[in-house]
């Protein structure tokens, strides 16, 4: 094994899977790695087995909240060996909403090789259907214990893996998604743009809300005109109006700039689509749906991969989008992605981060 310090765990609780029945973020494999940062610097990190973490209740980031993640996957491939989908993108994130809320950077090629060794230490727990991965998590969090408000000295990141099917019960099947107007999520000049645990934390109620209603996801308004489309909390949004597929821009810094956002725009782009990056209008998808011209409407991430929408409400008004059935494009799209991704389509992109084993 590469260069990082190796404990093996004792006893493997892989028998405890219930591998025909997944779920997603339900279990967690054998081992994990840490790294810390203590006096200005990151250590080399270790693997170890997946437990509890030394913690004191002054512990800085249960109070204020210093804490940002990743989350990609690992697939099996039909070509033997597993694929990590665009591992850089990810690492660069996490730079980047580390900057945000003043966590110290990671070196982006020992966060690379981390993962490779992890996915190979734990390579039991790739999941060989269809439809299935090993989801990779990377956290890290202030870790030193203090109360008042300012940046922690030192940090813990951990690297969990977790054999993950689909995100939603509903799979491939179009999700109803409830448009947020009382509450809102990201401002401009906020935290939008960062991975970090309190945009989470400033979904749950609304969230929690939608799915008392029977909707599973939110769709999040702008903060400051409430008319604008942002994207919903774990994915973002897109729409095909006419023949133009259209997604809100990352400009504001109020949205994730998702790593699958950025595949399916390049593989639309690729197939000659008219792909715009545009604000959208909340009205303007209501009065593109009374034209007939509002086709499709699917949502883009990592552990949904595609989610098509099948019905959108919004202040009392509900639109069924292509008769509530998945459209041509994202199915498509799913087929194409996901197809890379096990490997049964040509990697044209040079996405998948292969690991023999
Ligand atoms: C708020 C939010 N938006 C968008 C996404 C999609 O990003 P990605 O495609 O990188 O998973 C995610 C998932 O990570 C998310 O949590």
């Amino acid at each position: 094994m590469a260069n990082f310090k190796f404990t093996k765990a004792d006893n493997t609780r892989i028998n405890d899977v219930d591998w025909s029945n997944l779920g997603f973020g339900v279990y967690f494999s054998d081992h994990m790695y840490v790294a810390e940062y203590k006096n200005e610097s990151w250590n080399d990190g270790e693997i170890v087995p997946y437990g509890p973490l030394p913690m004191e209740p002054g512990m800085c980031t249960l109070h204020y909240g210093q804490s940002i993640f990743e989350g990609l996957k690992a697939f099996s491939s039909i070509r033997g060996g597993v694929n990590i989908f665009r591992p850089d993108m990810n690492a660069k994130r996490l730079n980047h909403s580390g900057s945000r809320v003043c966590i110290p950077p990671f070196d982006i090629k020992t966060l690379i090789e981390a993962m490779i060794e992890l996915v190979k230490v734990d390579i039991d727990w790739v999941p060989q259907q269809r439809g299935t991965s090993l989801y990779i998590r990377p956290v890290v969090f202030g870790s030193s214990s203090f109360l008042g408000v300012h940046v922690s000295s030192d940090y813990t990141l951990v690297i969990m893996t977790s054999p993950v099917a689909s995100y939603y019960p509903e799979g491939l099947n179009p999700l109803k998604i409830m448009v947020a107007s009382e509450y809102v999520r990201a401002v401009r000049g906020g935290l939008g743009s960062a991975k970090t645990a309190a945009n989470y934390a400033a979904s749950l109620l609304a969230g929690k809300e939608a799915k008392e209603k029977g909707f599973s996801q939110v769709l999040w308004l702008d903060a400051v005109t409430r008319s604008f489309v942002d994207e919903v909390g774990a994915m973002n949004i897109m729409f095909v109006i006419d023949d133009e597929l259209i997604t809100p821009p990352l400009e504001q810094g109020t949205i994730l700039a998702g790593v699958t956002r950025d595949s399916v725009l390049a593989i639309a782009r690729g197939w000659g689509l008219n792909v715009s990056e545009r604000p959208v209008e909340i009205d303007e998808l209501f009065t593109a749906n009374e034209k007939g011209t509002l086709n499709e409407v699917f949502g883009t991430g990592t552990a949904a991969v595609i989610s098509p929408v099948g019905e959108l409400s919004y202040k009392g008004r509900t639109i069924v989008i292509n008769g509530g059935k998945i459209g041509s494009i994202a199915q498509k799209m799913y087929d194409t992605i996901t197809g890379i991704q096990y490997g049964e389509l040509e990697d044209t992109y040079g996405w998948n981060l292969h690991i023999d084993v």
